[in-house]
């Protein structure tokens, strides 16, 4: 295919190009040669240090908008979620049906942190389990025992009230920022917010949420899934012919004509990026046949269950018993394989009253791609079904990261949406607690680190295509660390 574009969608601003941080300090000082950003690669002291990752805190974490939560995780009035990076510990409160607030977890009397995990304050009430000070929702102090014992009798509400971080809920996610000064939301999520609102993010509900920490830098965490360059060698069972070249024993030319070769990537301003396969999707009724004389449908079905049954996200089964429908049934003249899956889909959803993506061409190039929302949320979606990821570093280990796997689809009108709460995966490596596609990529990360480690690297090399993302991302994160 040839690779399509969309200028008015490209980049603008906020990205350095060539040798990022050439002539750049850190806090006053030359930038060390461990943690350079370059055109062609990414040295390694960036996934290795602990000074990285405590520049990371210091200078992104505490300044990025970032996602705390979904949504659906507080659907009642009163219901809170923690929500912890680095060293800080959040709260995330639903005060009512259309306000949702975020407060630092810490008592202002001895510092006890207030929430813990997920749950909902009885009544609204915030009880410190130390000595009882309690607040509403809104953060307002209602009760201190033997209040006038305190600043001599003259503590103001002000004192005493939460401390809350600037907040917004969108697409189904809650963002917090923990500068109060901090950049308007609205700027941060411009560049790809007509593709988010287009495909309708704000409807996905939930439907399986893990949790799982992983032995890798958040980075490397997050990079597995910045590209589709992988897909042969780490998922053979979706691309059998380009597998079956890589492990095969007759290796000889050159085999570019895997469908996960067709997929653009672009980078945008504020870090974001997507991949997407546009034309090439098989929702397109691009559909190569693994088997010779296989029927078109089944061909179709067959790899989408593939997705199915290796990540029960994105695809669900509902989706490819439609497909199956069209088995036998004659394409009308102008239509095609693709788009009669598409009618049926939408139809089906339409009798249930069931949010969906815009069907526009633009949107559904999107299915089977990805949208990254700096610096460390990756939404892949498809027809009203999204399969969401979050990364989060480690609070001092630059070795480890919190891997979050959130399965979302929207919901027919008439059913109500359950609270969303997370599993905490023990083995990543068990079939029984976590999917093939997801064990397949998460598989790979330990052994990344574990080479990265090696006095024999010091930089990886990114392709200047299929890993586009990836220099993105670290061109904006120096962005952030560096001095300006
Ligand atoms: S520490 Fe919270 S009430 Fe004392
Ligand atoms: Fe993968």
């Amino acid at each position: 295919m040839t690779r399509t574009s969309t200028p008015h969608r490209e980049s603008t601003t906020a990205t350095i190009q060539g040798n990022t941080i050439q002539g750049k300090t850190i806090q006053g000082k030359e930038v060390p040669e461990s943690w350079k950003t370059l055109e062609h690669g990414i040295r390694v002291g960036r996934y290795t240090d602990p000074e990285f990752l405590q520049l990371e805190f210091d200078r992104l974490w505490t300044k990025v908008w970032q996602v705390a939560a979904r949504v659906d995780a507080v659907p009642e009035p009163n219901d809170f979620i923690t929500y912890e990076i680095g060293d800080q510990s959040v709260f995330i409160v639903r005060v009512d049906e259309n306000t949702v607030k975020a407060y630092h977890n810490v008592c202002p009397h001895r510092g006890t942190a207030l929430a813990e995990g997920q749950g909902t304050f009885p009544g609204g009430h915030i009880i410190c389990p130390f000595h009882g000070w309690r607040w509403n929702t809104e953060g307002d102090n209602q009760y201190i025992l033997a209040r006038e014992e305190f600043r001599g009798g003259k503590l103001c509400n002000s004192d005493v009230a939460l401390k809350s971080l600037p907040c917004v809920v969108y697409a189904g996610f809650v963002f917090i920022n923990f500068d109060k000064d901090c950049p308007s939301f609205d700027d941060f999520i411009a560049p790809v917010k007509s593709l988010m609102d287009d495909l309708n993010l704000k409807e996905m509900r939930h439907y399986w949420w893990k949790s799982i920490s992983i032995p890798s830098n958040w980075k490397v965490a997050e990079e597995a899934f910045f590209e589709t360059y992988h897909v042969p060698a780490t998922h053979p069972q979706l691309e059998v012919k380009a597998a079956e070249f890589i492990f095969g024993d007759e290796i000889n030319g050159e085999f570019e004509n895997y469908n996960h070769h067709n997929v653009d990537y672009q980078t945008y301003a504020n870090g974001h990026g997507r991949f997407y396969a546009g034309r090439a999707t098989n929702y397109q009724g691009k559909v190569t046949s693994q088997l010779p004389g296989q029927d078109p449908v089944d061909a179709m079905a067959d790899r989408l269950q593939l997705l199915v049954d290796g990540m029960d996200a994105q695809v669900l089964q509902e989706d490819v018993d439609l497909l199956r429908t069209l088995k036998g049934q004659p394409i009308p003249e102008g239509s095609s394989l693709g788009g009669e899956y598409i009618r049926v889909l939408y139809e089906n959803a339409a009798a249930k009253d069931r949010p969906m993506p815009k069907a526009i061409p633009e949107i559904i190039a999107m299915w089977g791609g990805e949208i990254f929302l700096f610096p460390n949320v990756m939404i892949l979606p498809q027809a009203g079904n999204a399969m969401i990821y979050r990364v989060r570093p480690h609070e001092s280990d630059p070795h480890q990261c919190t891997f979050e796997i959130f399965s979302t689809r929207s919901l027919p009108a008439a059913v109500k949406p359950e609270r969303a709460e997370p599993v905490f995966v023990t083995d990543g490596n068990d079939p029984e607690q976590m999917y093939q596609v997801p064990r397949q990529d998460l598989g790979n990360l330990q052994r990344i680190q574990k080479g990265l480690r090696s006095k024999a690297i010091k930089q990886i090399w990114l392709a200047s295509h299929h890993e586009k993302i990836i220099l993105g991302l670290h061109q904006e994160i120096d962005r952030f660390l560096m001095d300006e």
